[in-house]
């Protein structure tokens, strides 16, 4: 594995494989890499002849009260891991070399971006689209791949992809868990041993939501009381918002169905954590 630090020579090269006829698969990512980010990797190696996965801690989706400075970074083991994975490239620009000076272009989704995490944390979906807008124009992947974890930032990317005619196929794949069930993230390092043994209550709320929809409840509000009791045992967690709503549009729904979603985001001390879970488990949105 090769790691390219330098904007002009990632583009360079990828332009040099396609030539070639090889196609390439990208894994965006802000690095500090678990099991999720290796699941996506892994089944990038088997979609394209090269693979190349970036590492870079965007600034522009972080708010200015957010943990930009202090997210987890260690390339050398991201650098392990991803060789470990089969990378061929690891991608790790600089910010300015992202972000020059006289940058003045943004990428936005609308609709989808202004609800859910993107009504607590404005700002912060035009930052992804625009970084994996450049992302995609640098490497210029066949396909990238993204987790349903992110379930907004996947239907978001779509939504993006589909509009800007962008010539990628995006594909989401499941979230990758702990063995107690807590969805893998970065930012669970920044949970205290206390806090981390309330975190499952995320994943425990999301199973008695989908127990209740398998016996065939179909209040929303029903539904989401039994999410809120459980999260609400937990000392240290807050529940910035537990959503039921229509996979693809994100609106919330009068009564469960088939393409419902249910979304949590829950601090739990300074850490927020999200997680979803379809409601219905034949169904796979999106
Ligand atoms: P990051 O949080 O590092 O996540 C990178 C990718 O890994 C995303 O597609 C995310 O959905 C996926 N992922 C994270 N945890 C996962 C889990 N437990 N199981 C499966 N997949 C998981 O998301 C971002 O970075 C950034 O916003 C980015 C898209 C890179 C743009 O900066």
């Amino acid at each position: 594995m090769e790691i390219i630090t330098r904007v002009a020579e990632m583009q360079a090269r990828a332009s040099a494989a396609k030539k070639n006829g090889q196609s390439i698969a990208l894994v965006p990512t802000m690095g500090f890499l678990h099991q999720g980010h290796l699941s996506l990797m892994q089944e990038g190696r088997r979609r394209a002849d090269l693979l190349v996965a970036s590492v870079f801690v965007n600034p522009t989706q972080f708010g200015p009260q957010e943990d930009f400075a202090s997210y987890p970074r260690d390339l050398q083991r991201d650098a392990e891991l991803a060789a470990g994975a089969g990378v061929d490239w690891l991608f790790v620009p600089e910010v300015d070399d992202m972000y020059p000076q006289g940058f003045a272009t943004a990428v936005t989704v609308s609709g989808l971006t202004e609800v859910l995490c993107g009504a607590s944390r404005p700002g912060h979906f035009q930052g992804v689209t625009t970084v994996v807008c450049k992302l995609f124009g640098i490497v210029q992947p066949q396909v990238a791949l993204f987790g349903r974890k992110d379930f907004q930032q996947l239907a978001v990317i779509r939504r993006m992809t589909l509009d800007l005619n962008l010539p990628v196929e995006i594909i989401g794949l499941p979230t990758v868990r702990e063995p107690d069930g807590l969805a893998m993230s970065s930012r669970n390092a920044y949970l205290s041993a206390a806090e981390r043994r309330q975190a499952p209550a995320l994943i425990d709320a999301l199973q008695l939501a989908s127990a209740a929809v398998k016996t065939g409840e179909r209040n929303v509000e029903r539904v989401l009381a039994l999410v809120r009791n459980r999260i609400d045992r937990e000392p240290d967690a807050v529940i910035d918002y537990a959503v039921i709503c229509n996979g693809t549009t994100l609106q919330a729904v009068p009564e469960v169905d088939g393409d419902s979603v249910l979304l949590l985001a829950v601090r739990i001390g300074r850490t927020r954590l999200i997680d979803n879970h379809t409601l219905f488990e034949e169904v796979d949105i999106p």
